[in-house]
Parts: C-alpha cells; structure tokens; sequence
C-alpha cells in the first residue's frame, strides 16, 4: 500500500540542553519549511509529512528520510527545502549534495550513536540522576513565570511597537522597568523561543505576535491574564492541604474588575470555541426558552439562539458580570432575543418553563451538597420534557483521571470553599434524586464533557 507518493518522516527530537539533535539544529525551521513549501508548490496531497524521533544522524541533523525511495537527507537547512520539494518531489531528482549515499556507514553511525546513548542512559541512571520529566515537572514554574511576567507587563506589544529598535533599554524605557532586569527577562523569552535576538535588537516569533501582541486578531493576553490570579491561589497550595480548606477566599461577587474581567475573557475564548460543539451535540430545536445559569459572557447562550431563531435566552450571572455578558449579546446582535438577570446561583429560584436549562462549567465551583440544591432548583425551572445540560471535567470513579480533571480540582481546591471535580456516577446519582430521567454523557472533544438528563 501506498497512500502517497512521498512519505518524509523528519527528525524532531529534542534532547536535554547541550547534547545534539535535530530540535537543537532547526528541525522546527525545516518542517514549517516543508509544510510551506509543499503547499506553494502544490503538492500536499503527495506528499505526507510525518515528525518523529531520533533517526540516529544527532550530530548531522536535521534529518529526514524519505520513502519509498529510502533517501537519507542529513544538515538539512530551511534553506535548502524548496530544492528538496522541487527536484525530488516534484521532478524525481534527490538533491545529491544533501543526501547519504553510503548505507552501510548511516547504519554504522546510527549503531554507535546508539549504543553511546544506551552507556550515557546507564551512567546516568547508576548515578542516580533525575529524569528530565521529572526535572521538567519541578521546573515547570520557570518557564510559566517568565511568560506570565511577559504578559503583565505587556512586553511583547512594546517589542512590536519598538520594531526594529526593540533593545533592552528602549524596551525598558516603554515599559518605566529596570533596564538590566528587563533584558534578562528578553534574554530568556529568546530561550523559550517567544523572541528571537539580532545584534541586541529583539523581535517577536511568530506565536508571540499572534496571541501576545495588543490589537491582533488572535490577541489572547486578556484572557490569559487570568493566570496571574491563578498563580497566587495555586501558591497557597501547601497551605491549604495542611489546612483542609481555602485559603484566600473571596467570592465571586467579591472580586474586583482586575480578576472579574481577565477571567471572563478566558472563559469567553474557551466557550467561543466550544459553544458550536455543544449546539451540535445537544441540538437547537424546538428549544422554545433557555435559561444559562452562570452564563458568563453568554457565549453559549448566543450559539444557541444563533442557531435557532425562534430561541430566547437568560443568561444568568452576578451583578458583576452581566454587563460583560450584555456587550457580547449586543455585539452578536441577539439584544432581543438573548436577556440577562442578576442572580445567586447558591440560592435564587430560576424561574420556570424552560426547555433547556445549561450548567456549563458551573458544578465544578460548588460543594457535592450545593450541587444537589443547585440541580433540585434547576429541575423546577424546567418544562416537562425540558433538558437539563451539565458541562464539566466528568471524573472516573476513582478521581484520578481525567488528568486535566485531576488537575483542574486542585484549582477549585486552592480557589473555592467547597469546588472539585466530580465522578459521572455522582452526576447520575444527584441528577436522579433531583427527578431528572434519561440520565446520559455526551462526550466532547476537549477536556469536558456533558451530562444531558431530562425532566418527565
Ligand atoms: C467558570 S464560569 C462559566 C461561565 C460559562 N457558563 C461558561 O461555560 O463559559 C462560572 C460562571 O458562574 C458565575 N457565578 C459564580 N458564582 C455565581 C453565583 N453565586 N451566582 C451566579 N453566577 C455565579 C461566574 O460569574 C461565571 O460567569
């Protein structure tokens, strides 16, 4: 079988900081050279890309190998791709000056490079070396530090402003920061990869100009502002497992615009792009009245009357947050179809009559016995034959998986009195104690799921 004409297989493979290998040398520049190039010179259904592990050649890379002609191109540069995609793909010819001709001395150098790497593993294990994982795990702190304090000092809109002049001083000057701190800070966005360096002048890579820079069209760092408030809650971590119980908790209605707003907008991005998924998933039809308890910015509330005009929607929210809600509503042009009401979720009635009542990334913020108060009311504000939709991390009964839901209980722990994450049986079992039939999970793509029951 032979789906495609072509099929390169490219060495990605990172290896621990001053060993060799393909990601070290610019195995990223290739592929995205690759990928470009085949698409310019259209060939991408041809010719299949596939990244992979080591091909052994760590000292020449970057490597690629190309089948069903079995070539071995080896220091292959970004440069060098549109000859490769032309003569070899295009016109059959591989490009003798970067291929391996010998196969017997590529299958010697790939042995000894292997058997270097078994002794190095051994050493490295009979020394008691930590894993990198492990390592990384630990560490990860950095890597998030850095990028959070790029964010909230906004450097990567003052590196674009400064284009061509963005020094560590001139970046300095913009953002009234300490200029030896300030290029350090540079140095390692350099590092990760976020900024890229020329004679002391920084410029953005391409994802930082994409998400970090004001006024682009993916501009994500309201959003991810939002991590900033998180970093302090997760650093009370300690404490609160000693202590059983939050540490510095304040309502929702308690915090001020600096939290409310970033954390809204997180949540609008995520349900931006969700909202379309759960509309397919649960359907729109003959949904006459939906209440959107805890409807944030109203994202799901606007899918669903997007997709069915006969649809009215409450999103129901903290007084803190309808306003947010109301200028999205307005600027998806559903003002007289989508309304909002001030309300407390913990304790207000929800009204009644609905056909589709939605808990989107609700159940997670409350305690086991506040979800069962909170599922009794919503119960009542349905029409018989209404449906009840629960979005959320939908744990195995042990609770240690999903890990995003393993994880994401951790933030409920460190950020809300009662909040984790909970089991599908759990769901099952509140569901039905509440009246609710025809208890089912919908699966989603992503880290969420749904629970859609129904009242009779
Ligand atoms: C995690 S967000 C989910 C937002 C939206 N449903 C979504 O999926 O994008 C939780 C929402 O519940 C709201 N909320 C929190 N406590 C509330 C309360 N006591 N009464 C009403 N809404 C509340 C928050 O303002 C926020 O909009």
């Amino acid at each position: 079988m032979q789906p495609f004409r072509y099929h390169v297989f490219v060495c990605d493979q990172r290896k621990p900081e001053g060993l060799p290998c393909c990601a070290a040398r610019g195995s990223a520049a290739v592929i995205e050279a690759l990928r470009r190039e085949l698409a310019t010179q259209d060939l991408l259904d041809a010719v299949q890309v596939t990244t992979c592990g080591s091909l052994g050649l760590c000292e020449r890379g970057p490597n690629l190998v190309v089948y069903p002609d079995g070539i071995w191109y080896s220091g292959v540069g970004a440069a060098d791709v549109p000859e490769i995609v032309r003569e070899h793909f295009q016109n059959g010819r591989p490009v003798e000056r970067l291929l391996n001709r010998d196969g017997a001395a590529v299958k010697r150098e790939i042995t000894e490079n292997r058997s270097r790497m078994v002794a190095a593993l051994k050493a490295r294990e009979a020394a008691g070396v930590l894993p990198d994982e492990l390592l990384g795990m630990i560490r990860g702190y950095q890597e998030s530090r850095i990028l959070l304090t790029a964010i909230e000092l906004d450097v990567f809109t003052a590196v674009e402003r400064r284009a061509g002049q963005a020094t560590a001083t001139a970046i300095a000057t913009e953002l009234q920061t300490d200029a030896r701190a300030t290029g350090m800070l540079l140095n390692a966005l350099v590092a990760l990869g976020l900024l890229t360096k020329l004679a002391n002048t920084f410029a953005n890579a391409p994802a930082a100009r994409r998400f970090f820079v004001a006024g682009t069209p993916d501009d994500a760092r309201m959003a991810l502002r939002h991590n900033l408030s998180l970093w302090a809650t997760w650093s009370t971590l300690t404490q609160c497992v000693r202590e059983g119980h939050v540490v510095r908790n304040r309502e929702m209605q308690e915090r001020g615009d600096d939290w409310t707003t970033p954390f809204i907008a997180a949540m609008h991005r995520n349900a931006a792009l969700r909202a379309p998924l759960m509309v397919k998933a649960v359907g729109a039809e003959g949904v006459r009245r939906l209440l959107d308890v805890g409807g944030g910015s109203g994202a799901y509330s606007i899918a669903f009357a997007g997709a069915n005009p006969a649809l009215h929607a409450d999103v129901f929210d903290l007084a803190t947050v309808v306003p947010i809600a109301t200028r999205h509503i307005a600027e998806a042009g559903l003002g007289d179809r989508v309304g909002t009401r001030v309300g407390d979720l913990r304790k207000d009635a929800l009204g009644s009559d609905y056909d589709l009542v939605l808990l989107s990334a609700i159940c997670h913020m409350l305690a086991a016995h506040e979800n069962r108060d909170l599922l009794r009311r919503a119960f009542q504000a349905l029409a018989p034959g209404g449906r009840l939709v629960i979005q959320d991390h939908i744990m195995n009964a042990d609770k240690t998986g999903p890990r995003a839901g393993a994880l994401f209980a951790i933030n409920m722990l460190v950020g809300t009195a009662g909040g984790g994450t909970y089991s599908e049986d759990e769901y099952a079992q509140w569901l039905r104690e509440a009246g609710f039939a025809q208890v089912r999970r919908v699966a989603l793509p992503g880290p969420n799921d749904l629970v859609v029951a129904q009242r009779p």
